[in-house]
């Protein structure tokens, strides 16, 4: 199978009108990555060497993002949609070029692995002309239902127009299939429109193929992996399949999670083995934590980089660019943008660190703030290694601050500070002797003559 070139086929050109957006439904997000993406991820993992996706018109953005998961997929449009055989159509001319093995895919059934889409392909490869995928459906109302007899698939019978005794069957069709590449022109060219819906439907392409005397058959998967979406409660429940599967390969992976109900992970999230999560964090995209590290409760990371043995949290966030060396600390209400905070280095309360680089050792005193932008400009902010920066400081960028600088608490700096240089920036104290008595009286008095 190896060999064996294999073109896949995403219908997505629905608009998904249950979903009540203005957006198109497979661009609706899972797990921080659009619908259409999953299923693309799940493709190419399958050995899928081109992609084919069909969309609908003026749907942009949902062409932009194919362009970037998967560069060298076309995009086809489908402009009136009447149905899943007539979307095929729309990308005749990616089927028509030969491919030994074609998988049709649905934008909105995100969950399906390459796993079982390789199970498909095994069977094409054994000899089968057309593979469809199955699951026995805890309620099948909606889906198509696999009719078999003596154990061979013969239909697929759609909701709408099924008998009574046919809908009772709950072996029903996930809408992903592949077909031997040599046999599919000929199965959609033949599917008609004569039903109760008046659309071309694919699942006809069973009857169409036996009817030539093809090798048609089933393959199962979970009903969790291939739950398709309509609406957003069903996003809801897939969003809490997909998180279910992240937390259990992750724990698998040797990530302790203290409360793994409790943590949400994005697509993309790397996690080395012994690091621990405490409950409560929230992983946006593009997250890696090395070994040894421990993300401490109710943190927020997004694009961010956390090295072994750091520390984040509780209550942290880190945004985009956010790289925290080994060993560093990061505390409660602490934000860090675009910034390393090198090996050892503290930020342990109310501080916000963004364009900026803190060297390794560096202690960065409460409620430290750089001033990185000035409403038109960002700002670079240098701390050297082994800094100490008094509380409350104000850092204006650009900025720079030699090895060994040492900020007196409460200065607001705005020009450099050299190597092992003492900086302070505030206004100076003057102590007035016995003042406070007075000022005491003054005040008792002014509130006595009010009540009089
Ligand atoms: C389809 C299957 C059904 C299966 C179910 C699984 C058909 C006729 N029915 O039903 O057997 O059990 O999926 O979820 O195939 N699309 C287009 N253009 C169109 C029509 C659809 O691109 O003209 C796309 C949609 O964007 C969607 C997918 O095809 O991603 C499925 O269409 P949908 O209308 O949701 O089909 P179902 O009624 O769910
Ligand atoms: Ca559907």
């Amino acid at each position: 199978m190896s060999n064996s070139s294999c073109l896949a086929i995403v219908l997505a050109a629905g608009l998904g009108t249950r979903m009540r957006s203005a957006l198109p439904k497979v661009m609706h997000e899972i797990g921080g990555l659009p619908l259409v993406g999953h299923v693309l991820n799940s493709v190419v993992h399958a050995g899928a060497d081109k992609v084919a996706v069909v969309v609908g018109p003026e749907m942009a953005k949902l062409e932009e993002h194919v362009a970037i998961r998967v560069p060298h997929a076309t995009c086809h449009v489908q402009v009136d949609r009447l149905g899943t055989a007539h979307a095929v159509k729309a990308a005749e001319e990616a089927y028509k070029a030969a491919s030994d093995h074609v998988l049709v895919l649905f934008g909105d059934t995100p969950l399906v692995k390459a796993d079982t889409l390789h199970r498909l392909r095994e069977r094409l490869s054994g000899g089968a002309d057309v593979v469809v995928l199955g699951f026995e459906a805890d309620d099948p109302f909606g889906y198509g239902r696999l009719l078999e007899s003596d154990g061979e698939l013969v239909a697929i019978r759609e909701e709408k127009e099924a008998t009574d005794e046919e809908r009772r069957v709950t072996l029903c069709n996930a809408g992903i299939m592949a077909f031997k590449g040599s046999a599919l022109p000929d199965l959609i060219a033949e599917i008609k429109n004569d039903n109760a819906k008046g659309e071309y439907y694919l699942t006809d392409a069973v009857e169409v193929a036996r009817s030539k005397g093809m090798r048609v058959v089933s393959e199962l998967a979970d009903e969790k992996e291939v739950q398709g979406i309509n609406n957003r409660s069903q996003l809801a429940s897939c969003e809490a399949v997909f998180q279910q599967v992240q937390r259990e390969t992750f724990m698998e992976n040797g990530v302790t999670l203290q409360a793994p109900e409790t943590v949400y992970f994005s697509w993309d999230t790397e996690i080395d083995p012994d690091v621990v999560v405490e409950p409560n964090v929230v992983f946006g995209p593009g997250v890696h934590v090395d070994s040894g590290a421990r993300i401490r409760a109710f943190s927020h990371l997004e694009k961010a980089h956390v090295s072994a043995d750091a520390t984040v949290g509780p209550y942290a966030r880190l945004r985009p660019g956010a790289d925290i060396g080994e060993g560093a600390h990061i505390g409660n209400f602490v934000e860090i943008k675009n910034a390393k905070v090198e090996s050892g280095a503290k930020v342990n309360h109310l501080s916000y660190i963004g364009d900026a680089r803190v060297g390794a050792k560096s202690n960065i005193g409460a409620g430290t703030i750089t001033c990185n932008y000035d409403g038109y400009l960002k700002h670079h902010t240098d701390i050297g290694a082994g800094s100490f920066i008094g509380s409350d400081s104000v850092l204006v960028a650009p900025l720079t601050l030699g090895d060994g600088a040492f900020v007196a608490a409460g200065s607001v700096v705005t020009s450099d500070v050299p190597e092992n240089a003492l900086a302070i920036g505030r206004g100076q104290q003057v102590n007035k002797e016995g003042r406070a008595k007075v000022m005491r009286e003054m005040l008792a008095a002014a509130k006595a003559s009010r009540k009089g």
